[in-house]
Protein backbone atom coordinates (compact mmCIF):
# COMPACT_ATOMS: atom_id res chain seq x y z
CA UNK A 1 0.00 0.00 0.00
CA UNK A 2 1.56 3.26 -1.43
CA UNK A 3 1.82 6.31 1.14
CA UNK A 4 2.10 10.13 0.15
CA UNK A 5 4.78 11.97 0.70
CA UNK A 6 1.98 14.96 2.00
CA UNK A 7 -1.82 14.58 2.13
CA UNK A 8 -3.59 18.60 2.23
CA UNK A 9 -7.14 17.04 2.12
CA UNK A 10 -7.00 15.37 5.53
CA UNK A 11 -5.91 18.73 7.57
CA UNK A 12 -8.80 20.24 5.52
CA UNK A 13 -11.29 17.80 6.30
CA UNK A 14 -10.41 17.98 10.09
CA UNK A 15 -10.52 21.76 10.36
CA UNK A 16 -13.38 22.15 7.57
CA UNK A 17 -16.27 24.03 9.52
CA UNK A 18 -14.10 26.75 11.35
CA UNK A 19 -12.64 27.41 8.24
CA UNK A 20 -15.62 28.11 5.92
CA UNK A 21 -16.66 29.78 8.68
CA UNK A 22 -13.55 31.80 8.48
CA UNK A 23 -13.70 32.34 4.26
CA UNK A 24 -17.41 33.25 4.74
CA UNK A 25 -16.73 35.95 7.12
CA UNK A 26 -14.44 37.69 5.14
CA UNK A 27 -16.29 37.08 1.78
CA UNK A 28 -19.41 38.99 3.44
CA UNK A 29 -17.00 41.33 4.80
CA UNK A 30 -16.21 42.46 0.99
CA UNK A 31 -12.04 43.50 3.03
CA UNK A 32 -10.10 41.41 0.49
CA UNK A 33 -7.24 43.10 0.70
CA UNK A 34 -5.09 44.50 4.21
CA UNK A 35 -8.50 44.25 5.88
CA UNK A 36 -8.93 43.41 9.61
CA UNK A 37 -8.73 39.83 8.90
CA UNK A 38 -5.06 40.30 8.11
CA UNK A 39 -4.13 42.83 10.58
CA UNK A 40 -5.73 40.20 13.30
CA UNK A 41 -3.34 37.66 11.55
CA UNK A 42 -0.58 39.87 11.71
CA UNK A 43 -0.64 40.51 15.39
CA UNK A 44 -1.37 36.64 16.47
CA UNK A 45 1.56 35.80 14.34
CA UNK A 46 3.58 38.32 15.76
CA UNK A 47 2.71 37.18 19.61
CA UNK A 48 3.06 33.34 18.43
CA UNK A 49 7.08 34.61 17.45
CA UNK A 50 6.74 36.64 20.34
CA UNK A 51 8.38 40.01 18.91
CA UNK A 52 5.85 43.10 18.25
CA UNK A 53 5.25 43.45 14.76
CA UNK A 54 3.88 41.11 11.65
CA UNK A 55 3.77 42.04 8.10
CA UNK A 56 1.85 40.16 5.74
CA UNK A 57 3.41 39.90 2.42
CA UNK A 58 2.48 37.52 -0.96
CA UNK A 59 5.29 34.75 -0.33
CA UNK A 60 8.12 33.80 1.64
CA UNK A 61 10.45 35.05 -1.23
CA UNK A 62 8.95 38.88 -0.98
CA UNK A 63 9.04 38.66 2.63
CA UNK A 64 12.59 38.08 2.66
CA UNK A 65 12.94 41.37 -0.56
CA UNK A 66 11.10 43.49 1.91
CA UNK A 67 13.01 42.97 5.29
CA UNK A 68 16.58 43.40 3.06
CA UNK A 69 15.37 46.74 1.40
CA UNK A 70 13.78 48.06 4.55
CA UNK A 71 16.98 47.56 6.22
CA UNK A 72 19.14 49.73 3.52
CA UNK A 73 20.39 46.69 2.11
CA UNK A 74 21.26 46.90 -1.87
CA UNK A 75 23.41 47.51 -4.42
CA UNK A 76 26.68 47.31 -3.48
CA UNK A 77 26.54 45.40 -0.36
CA UNK A 78 27.33 41.62 0.37
CA UNK A 79 24.93 39.33 2.11
CA UNK A 80 25.82 36.30 3.79
CA UNK A 81 23.69 33.32 3.09
CA UNK A 82 24.27 29.39 3.19
CA UNK A 83 24.11 27.65 -0.02
CA UNK A 84 22.45 24.58 1.06
CA UNK A 85 18.61 26.45 0.91
CA UNK A 86 16.10 26.45 -1.36
CA UNK A 87 16.75 28.89 -4.18
CA UNK A 88 14.54 31.35 -3.19
CA UNK A 89 16.90 32.77 -0.24
CA UNK A 90 19.01 33.64 -3.30
CA UNK A 91 16.58 35.21 -5.22
CA UNK A 92 15.67 37.29 -2.32
CA UNK A 93 18.92 39.12 -2.19
CA UNK A 94 19.54 39.04 -5.97
CA UNK A 95 15.69 41.38 -5.81
CA UNK A 96 16.89 43.44 -3.59
CA UNK A 97 20.32 44.61 -5.39
CA UNK A 98 22.77 42.89 -3.35
CA UNK A 99 25.25 40.42 -4.29
CA UNK A 100 24.99 37.07 -2.40
CA UNK A 101 28.51 35.28 -0.48
CA UNK A 102 27.95 31.70 0.02
CA UNK A 103 28.55 29.91 3.09
CA UNK A 104 28.95 26.14 3.96
CA UNK A 105 26.60 24.54 6.55
CA UNK A 106 27.04 22.34 9.88
CA UNK A 107 26.98 18.49 8.70
CA UNK A 108 24.62 17.69 11.86
CA UNK A 109 22.50 20.09 11.66
CA UNK A 110 22.81 21.09 7.96
CA UNK A 111 22.43 25.05 8.81
CA UNK A 112 24.56 27.69 8.42
CA UNK A 113 28.52 27.35 10.00
CA UNK A 114 28.88 30.36 11.72
CA UNK A 115 33.08 29.62 11.03
CA UNK A 116 32.65 29.58 7.21
CA UNK A 117 30.19 33.35 7.67
CA UNK A 118 33.66 34.49 10.01
CA UNK A 119 36.17 34.07 6.54
CA UNK A 120 33.36 35.51 4.12
CA UNK A 121 33.01 38.89 6.09
CA UNK A 122 34.62 41.67 3.85
CA UNK A 123 34.44 45.17 4.19
CA UNK A 124 31.29 45.19 2.03
CA UNK A 125 29.02 42.70 3.98
CA UNK A 126 25.80 44.32 5.38
CA UNK A 127 24.33 41.40 6.62
CA UNK A 128 23.92 37.68 7.37
CA UNK A 129 21.35 35.81 6.05
CA UNK A 130 20.54 32.04 8.18
CA UNK A 131 18.10 29.49 7.14
CA UNK A 132 16.25 27.46 9.90
CA UNK A 133 16.37 24.53 7.23
CA UNK A 134 13.83 21.77 7.41
CA UNK A 135 12.35 23.16 10.86
CA UNK A 136 15.74 23.58 12.98
CA UNK A 137 16.62 26.77 14.16
CA UNK A 138 20.76 27.67 13.09
CA UNK A 139 23.44 28.00 15.86
CA UNK A 140 21.87 31.59 16.24
CA UNK A 141 24.04 32.85 19.62
CA UNK A 142 27.14 32.42 17.44
CA UNK A 143 26.00 34.08 14.30
CA UNK A 144 24.30 37.18 16.15
CA UNK A 145 27.73 36.81 18.58
CA UNK A 146 29.64 37.81 15.02
CA UNK A 147 26.83 40.05 13.54
CA UNK A 148 27.16 42.09 16.98
CA UNK A 149 31.09 42.16 16.58
CA UNK A 150 31.09 42.88 12.60
CA UNK A 151 27.85 45.30 13.04
CA UNK A 152 25.65 43.46 10.48
CA UNK A 153 21.86 43.17 10.02
CA UNK A 154 20.60 39.52 10.66
CA UNK A 155 17.59 38.41 8.51
CA UNK A 156 16.22 35.16 9.67
CA UNK A 157 14.91 32.77 6.76
CA UNK A 158 12.38 30.64 8.48
CA UNK A 159 10.41 29.68 6.20
CA UNK A 160 10.90 26.71 6.98
CA UNK A 161 10.65 27.01 10.80
CA UNK A 162 7.33 28.27 12.46
CA UNK A 163 7.49 27.35 15.88
CA UNK A 164 11.24 26.26 15.97
CA UNK A 165 13.12 27.73 19.06
CA UNK A 166 16.45 27.32 20.58
CA UNK A 167 16.39 28.02 24.41
CA UNK A 168 13.20 29.70 24.77
CA UNK A 169 13.51 31.66 21.59
CA UNK A 170 11.13 31.45 18.19
CA UNK A 171 12.71 31.12 15.19
CA UNK A 172 11.72 34.50 13.52
CA UNK A 173 12.76 36.58 17.01
CA UNK A 174 16.67 36.29 17.28
CA UNK A 175 17.87 39.04 14.00
CA UNK A 176 16.61 42.27 12.74
CA UNK A 177 13.52 40.47 10.85
CA UNK A 178 12.47 37.18 10.81
CA UNK A 179 10.73 35.77 7.36
CA UNK A 180 8.18 33.14 6.91
CA UNK A 181 6.76 31.47 4.13
CA UNK A 182 2.75 30.02 4.24
CA UNK A 183 3.49 27.60 1.12
CA UNK A 184 0.52 25.16 1.40
CA UNK A 185 2.57 22.38 2.50
CA UNK A 186 4.63 24.48 5.52
CA UNK A 187 3.82 24.00 8.79
CA UNK A 188 1.21 26.61 8.97
CA UNK A 189 0.15 26.76 5.35
CA UNK A 190 -2.13 29.09 3.39
CA UNK A 191 -4.34 27.88 0.57
CA UNK A 192 -2.05 29.40 -1.92
CA UNK A 193 0.55 31.45 -1.02
CA UNK A 194 1.75 34.05 1.51
CA UNK A 195 3.90 35.42 3.96
CA UNK A 196 5.29 37.30 6.67
CA UNK A 197 7.94 39.40 7.90
CA UNK A 198 8.36 39.53 11.97
CA UNK A 199 10.41 42.34 14.05
CA UNK A 200 10.65 44.53 17.10
CA UNK A 201 11.99 46.98 14.73
CA UNK A 202 9.15 49.96 14.84
CA UNK A 203 11.00 51.93 12.37
CA UNK A 204 10.70 48.87 10.20
CA UNK A 205 7.04 48.64 10.04
CA UNK A 206 5.93 51.47 7.90
CA UNK A 207 9.18 50.79 4.97
CA UNK A 208 7.71 47.37 4.28
CA UNK A 209 3.87 48.28 4.20
CA UNK A 210 5.06 50.69 1.61
CA UNK A 211 7.07 47.96 -0.37
CA UNK A 212 4.37 45.57 -0.37
CA UNK A 213 2.24 47.92 -1.50
CA UNK A 214 2.80 49.61 -4.30
CA UNK A 215 5.02 52.25 -2.91
CA UNK A 216 2.09 53.98 -0.31
CA UNK A 217 0.82 52.99 2.71
CA UNK A 218 -3.11 53.94 2.03
CA UNK A 219 -5.40 53.14 -1.19
CA UNK A 220 -4.65 56.54 -2.22
CA UNK A 221 -2.09 59.88 -2.26
CA UNK A 222 1.12 59.65 -3.58
CA UNK A 223 3.40 57.20 -3.74
CA UNK A 224 6.45 57.24 -2.84
CA UNK A 225 8.61 54.60 -3.76
CA UNK A 226 8.40 52.20 -5.90
CA UNK A 227 7.05 48.51 -5.04
CA UNK A 228 5.44 45.41 -5.12
CA UNK A 229 1.87 44.45 -5.15
CA UNK A 230 3.09 41.88 -2.93
CA UNK A 231 0.31 41.72 0.43
CA UNK A 232 -1.09 38.64 2.38
CA UNK A 233 -4.62 38.77 0.97
CA UNK A 234 -7.70 38.90 3.03
CA UNK A 235 -9.11 34.91 2.94
CA UNK A 236 -5.04 33.48 3.09
CA UNK A 237 -5.33 35.83 6.57
CA UNK A 238 -8.34 34.04 7.65
CA UNK A 239 -7.68 30.45 6.93
CA UNK A 240 -4.31 31.18 8.37
CA UNK A 241 -5.57 32.79 11.29
CA UNK A 242 -7.69 29.51 12.04
CA UNK A 243 -4.49 27.03 11.37
CA UNK A 244 -2.47 29.21 14.05
CA UNK A 245 -4.71 28.02 16.96
CA UNK A 246 -3.65 24.35 15.76
CA UNK A 247 0.08 24.98 14.63
CA UNK A 248 1.20 23.59 18.27
CA UNK A 249 -0.96 20.27 17.66
CA UNK A 250 0.38 20.03 14.07
CA UNK A 251 4.15 20.46 15.22
CA UNK A 252 3.52 17.87 18.08
CA UNK A 253 2.25 15.09 15.24
CA UNK A 254 5.09 16.03 13.06
CA UNK A 255 7.87 15.66 16.04
CA UNK A 256 5.76 12.09 16.97
CA UNK A 257 6.32 10.71 13.49
CA UNK A 258 10.16 11.94 13.45
CA UNK A 259 10.54 10.44 16.76
CA UNK A 260 8.79 7.01 15.31
CA UNK A 261 10.81 7.61 12.06
CA UNK A 262 14.03 7.59 14.32
CA UNK A 263 13.73 4.98 16.43
CA UNK A 264 12.64 2.65 13.37
CA UNK A 265 15.87 3.84 11.27
CA UNK A 266 18.59 3.77 14.06
CA UNK A 267 19.64 0.30 13.02
CA UNK A 268 19.79 1.63 9.17
CA UNK A 269 22.88 2.62 7.47
CA UNK A 270 21.25 5.97 7.51
CA UNK A 271 21.97 9.50 8.65
CA UNK A 272 19.29 10.82 10.80
CA UNK A 273 18.05 14.28 11.59
CA UNK A 274 17.95 15.03 15.40
CA UNK A 275 17.12 17.57 17.81
CA UNK A 276 20.33 19.42 18.95
CA UNK A 277 20.39 20.12 22.82
CA UNK A 278 18.58 23.34 23.73
CA UNK A 279 16.55 23.21 20.37
CA UNK A 280 13.19 22.56 19.42
CA UNK A 281 13.20 20.79 16.00
CA UNK A 282 9.39 21.21 14.31
CA UNK A 283 10.32 18.82 11.08
CA UNK A 284 9.04 20.67 8.29
CA UNK A 285 10.74 17.95 6.24
CA UNK A 286 12.35 14.49 7.29
CA UNK A 287 15.76 13.99 5.87
CA UNK A 288 17.73 11.66 6.15
CA UNK A 289 21.26 10.76 4.64
CA UNK A 290 21.58 7.89 2.36
CA UNK A 291 25.29 6.92 2.29
CA UNK A 292 28.12 5.28 -0.11
CA UNK A 293 25.97 6.63 -3.54
CA UNK A 294 22.98 4.37 -3.36
CA UNK A 295 20.68 7.33 -3.04
CA UNK A 296 19.22 6.44 -6.68
CA UNK A 297 18.68 2.69 -5.91
CA UNK A 298 17.07 4.01 -2.53
CA UNK A 299 14.36 6.66 -3.74
CA UNK A 300 13.46 3.75 -6.31
CA UNK A 301 13.19 0.47 -4.28
CA UNK A 302 10.54 3.04 -2.46
CA UNK A 303 9.22 4.50 -4.93
CA UNK A 304 8.36 0.95 -6.69
CA UNK A 305 6.45 0.18 -3.07
CA UNK A 306 4.28 3.41 -3.81
CA UNK A 307 6.54 5.85 -1.28
CA UNK A 308 7.36 9.25 -3.03
CA UNK A 309 10.31 10.78 -1.46
CA UNK A 310 11.85 14.07 -2.50
CA UNK A 311 15.22 16.11 -2.67
CA UNK A 312 15.98 19.23 -0.71
CA UNK A 313 17.90 20.02 -2.37
CA UNK A 314 20.41 18.57 -4.82
CA UNK A 315 21.82 21.32 -6.71
CA UNK A 316 23.20 24.08 -4.29
CA UNK A 317 21.90 27.04 -4.64
CA UNK A 318 25.62 28.79 -5.58
CA UNK A 319 25.73 26.22 -8.73
CA UNK A 320 22.01 26.80 -9.90
CA UNK A 321 22.15 28.71 -13.27
CA UNK A 322 21.83 32.23 -12.20
CA UNK A 323 24.19 32.46 -9.51
CA UNK A 324 26.73 30.23 -11.24
CA UNK A 325 27.45 33.50 -13.70
CA UNK A 326 27.56 35.88 -10.79
CA UNK A 327 29.06 34.05 -7.37
CA UNK A 328 32.49 33.49 -7.17
CA UNK A 329 33.33 30.06 -7.51
CA UNK A 330 33.60 28.48 -4.07
CA UNK A 331 34.37 24.64 -2.71
CA UNK A 332 31.88 23.81 -0.20
CA UNK A 333 32.68 20.34 0.67
CA UNK A 334 29.40 20.06 3.51
CA UNK A 335 27.02 21.70 1.62
CA UNK A 336 28.24 19.16 -1.84
CA UNK A 337 28.24 16.20 0.28
CA UNK A 338 24.83 16.59 1.72
CA UNK A 339 23.31 17.42 -1.38
CA UNK A 340 24.71 14.26 -3.09
CA UNK A 341 23.38 12.34 0.02
CA UNK A 342 19.62 13.92 1.25
CA UNK A 343 16.55 12.45 0.72
CA UNK A 344 13.57 13.69 2.12
CA UNK A 345 11.25 10.87 3.50
CA UNK A 346 7.19 11.48 3.60
CA UNK A 347 6.41 13.67 6.86
CA UNK A 348 2.83 15.59 8.00
CA UNK A 349 1.00 15.90 10.48
CA UNK A 350 -2.20 14.10 9.77
CA UNK A 351 0.35 10.46 8.92
CA UNK A 352 -0.26 7.87 10.90
CA UNK A 353 2.22 5.37 12.82
CA UNK A 354 1.40 2.84 10.52
CA UNK A 355 2.32 4.84 7.47
CA UNK A 356 5.57 5.78 9.26
CA UNK A 357 6.27 2.24 10.01
CA UNK A 358 5.27 0.94 6.39
CA UNK A 359 7.96 3.85 5.01
CA UNK A 360 10.81 2.37 7.53
CA UNK A 361 9.58 -1.84 6.69
CA UNK A 362 10.40 -0.76 3.09
CA UNK A 363 13.83 0.95 3.81
CA UNK A 364 14.82 -1.93 6.27
CA UNK A 365 13.87 -4.22 3.17
CA UNK A 366 16.14 -2.05 0.99
CA UNK A 367 19.15 -2.70 3.14
CA UNK A 368 18.63 -6.42 3.90
C1 LIG B 1 14.01 28.10 3.03
C2 LIG B 1 13.01 28.80 2.18
N1 LIG B 1 13.20 30.09 1.85
C3 LIG B 1 12.33 30.77 1.11
C4 LIG B 1 11.17 30.18 0.65
C5 LIG B 1 10.27 30.98 -0.24
O1 LIG B 1 8.95 31.01 0.16
P1 LIG B 1 7.77 31.19 -0.93
O2 LIG B 1 7.68 29.93 -1.71
O3 LIG B 1 6.57 31.47 -0.10
O4 LIG B 1 8.16 32.35 -1.79
C6 LIG B 1 10.91 28.85 0.99
C7 LIG B 1 9.67 28.13 0.62
O5 LIG B 1 9.22 27.90 -0.41
C8 LIG B 1 11.86 28.14 1.75
O6 LIG B 1 11.66 26.85 2.07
Amino acid sequence: MSVPYFDLTRQYAQLQNEIETAIRDVNRSGAFILGPAVQAFEQAFANYCGVKFGLGAGSGTDALTFALRALGIGKGDEVILPSFTFVATGFAILFAGAKPVFADVDFETYTMDPKSVEKLITKRTKAILPVHLYGQVADMDSLMAIAKKKKLKVIEDACQAHGARRGDVRAGAFGDAGCFSFYPTKNLGAFGDGGMIVTDQQKLVEKIQRLRNLGRLTASGPHHEIGWTSRLDSLQAAILNVKLKHLDQFIDKRRQAAKRYEKNLSSTPLGLPRDKKNSFHVYHLYVVLVPDGKRDAFRKFLADRGIRTLLHYDLPVHLQPPFKKIAAPRSLPVTQKLSRQIVSLPLFPEMTMEEVDRVTDSIKDFYR
